[in-house]
């Protein structure tokens, strides 16, 4: 019989070789499926091997609308461009088994009353058709449907057969799609490191356009916010402030602008009595520009800054005292306990998180807690001082180990001062997707605040000094002091002789 086959049109053979057959062909049609990657060639792959598999004319794949009321043609096999444009069929008495995951056949279209437009088909030279729905997971999408030119009968192998072929389509359809959308994902995330690393590439190459400061204070500030990794340009802009005719004759412009925050920050490290000039400037500044963020540091702001990092505005080290007492140990406790029963109320349906920032917080967090009559969990997360010989700037030297995600986040800290470190711990708590994150803050330091955050629980609005005690250190001391005192520096501390009197 293999001599008389071979004289025999292919398609032929297959329909008369029966079951075996139809095994071989899904065997090519998921071969064919399966080395393509590109959802546009799915169904080219599976009308092709569906048509010739059961010896049909042509084959054609159509989806639901969304409305579920309509099938349209995506993609066919066989037929042709008019066949194709005759517009959509109809969810009818007959296609509405498909919905109901039944297939579908009509033996001889020209004596089925019910078939949707005859004269197409009959152009078309289709006298018989079999669908069979297209389903992903239990939902029918679509169907896939074989046209032949003759009557016929579809005998349950041949429905089988269409069948598993449309089960294979759908799930290399949605399969596609989706390795598409991971191919998109990797191409955006190689495009990301390409241009990071050509960002890093450049600045390596002419190193940050060598910044010349007007003043070592600048440069030192700048060290700062590249600490904490908030981006700046220096000197970015001038504003005009005073013009004869056309002629600009004074300008101001800021030191620093903080990018991402949209705030500018002068920094003058003028002798206080030569900033009156220099306030009227910014006065003007503000009326002229009043959309601008600008914040003026003056020298003792930026000493205060730096003290808190251990730099010499407070003296050598070790020569400070502690000075007046802003915060009693009473006082302390009352404030506390009372932040203790607003939290509880706050929190009685759905107890937080507290999540306490190292070290100064201890103290603090050790009595809040005892005041929060709820079921709470604590947790603690440390980040790299400023100063330190630590490369790469602020960083977590202990993240929080709790999951918390979907959770009531309370973050507690000792002070908050400039908001750089409390931005930088919130960016990085908001990635590990809380449902909600609040601040509790013993000692809001307002004065000298360059990036607001909301605080929700303040114990006290700390005056704009130095101030230790209560966790609150200066080098690593005092933090255990009962009560929060203002740092004398070395020239104000008593004399040695007198200390030892007392
Ligand atoms: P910020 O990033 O400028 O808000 O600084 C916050 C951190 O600086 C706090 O968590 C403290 O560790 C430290 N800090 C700010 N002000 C003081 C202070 O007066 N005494 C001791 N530490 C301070
Ligand atoms: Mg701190």
């Amino acid at each position: 019989m293999a001599t008389a086959d071979l004289g025999k049109k292919p398609q032929q053979r297959r329909r008369r070789s029966g079951g075996g057959q139809y095994q071989r062909s899904l065997y090519q049609i998921a071969k064919a499926i399966n080395s393509t990657r590109v959802s546009g060639e799915v169904p080219q792959a599976l009308l092709r091997g569906a048509a010739e598999a059961m010896g049909a004319k042509g084959s054609s794949l159509l989806l639901l609308n969304p409305e579920r009321d309509q099938f349209l043609h995506i993609a066919a096999h066989g037929v042709s461009e008019t066949f194709l444009r005759k517009g959509p069929l109809r969810v009818d008495d007959m296609l509405v088994k498909l919905l109901a995951g039944e297939a579908v056949a009509v033996e001889d279209a020209q004596s089925d009353p019910h078939v949707q437009y005859p004269d197409e088909l009959k152009k078309e030279k289709i006298r018989s058709f079999l669908s069979v729905p297209l389903r992903l997971w239990d939902e029918v999408i679509g169907m896939l449907r074989v046209y032949t030119t003759r009557p016929r009968t579809y005998p349950p192998e041949a429905i089988e057969f269409l069948s598993a072929v449309a089960d294979l389509g759908a799930v290399a359809l949605e399969n596609a799609k989706a390795y598409e959308a991971l191919q998109q994902e990797v191409d955006d995330t190689r495009q990301e490191l390409l241009t990071w690393y050509a960002e890093r590439r450049a600045a390596q190459e002419n190193p940050k356009k060598p910044v010349r400061f007007a003043h070592p204070s600048e440069e030192e500030f700048a060290r700062l916010l590249d600490f904490y990794k908030i981006r700046w340009d220096y000197e970015p802009r001038s504003f005009p402030l005073v013009w004869v005719g056309d002629r600009i004759v004074e300008m101001f412009t800021p030191d620093f602008y903080l990018i991402d925050h949209d705030q500018y920050i002068e920094l003058t490290t003028l002798k206080q009595s030569l900033t009156t000039r220099k306030n009227r400037k910014l006065r003007h500044l503000r009326e002229l520009h009043p959309e601008i963020n600008i914040r003026l540091l003056y020298r003792r702001d930026y000493n205060k800054i730096l003290a808190k990092y251990g730099y010499a505005p407070l003296g050598e080290v070790g020569a400070e005292t502690p000075g007046r007492i802003v915060f009693t140990e009473a006082e302390i406790k009352d404030r506390v306990a009372a932040l203790g029963r607003a939290i509880t109320e706050d929190y009685a349906q759905s107890p937080p998180v507290l999540i306490g920032v190292l070290k100064g917080v201890a103290p603090f967090l050790n009595d809040l807690m005892r005041h929060i009559n709820l079921l709470v969990e604590v947790d603690y997360l440390a980040i790299s001082p400023f100063g330190g010989e630590m490369p790469g700037g602020v960083h977590f030297l202990l993240d929080a180990s709790l999951d918390l995600r979907g959770r009531h986040v309370l973050l507690v800290e000792d002070i908050i001062d400039t908001g750089m470190t409390l931005r930088y711990i919130i960016e990085h708590l908001h990635r590990r997707e809380p449902t909600s994150l609040e601040v509790c803050v013993l000692l809001d330091k307002r004065a000298r605040r360059l990036l607001e955050s909301p605080l929700r629980y303040v114990g006290f609005e700390a005056p704009d000094e130095f101030l230790v005690g209560y966790g609150l250190d200066y080098h690593e001391r005092y933090r255990n002091l009962p009560f929060i005192a203002i740092v004398n520096p070395a020239e104000l501390a008593a004399p040695v002789g007198a200390k030892q009197a007392s």
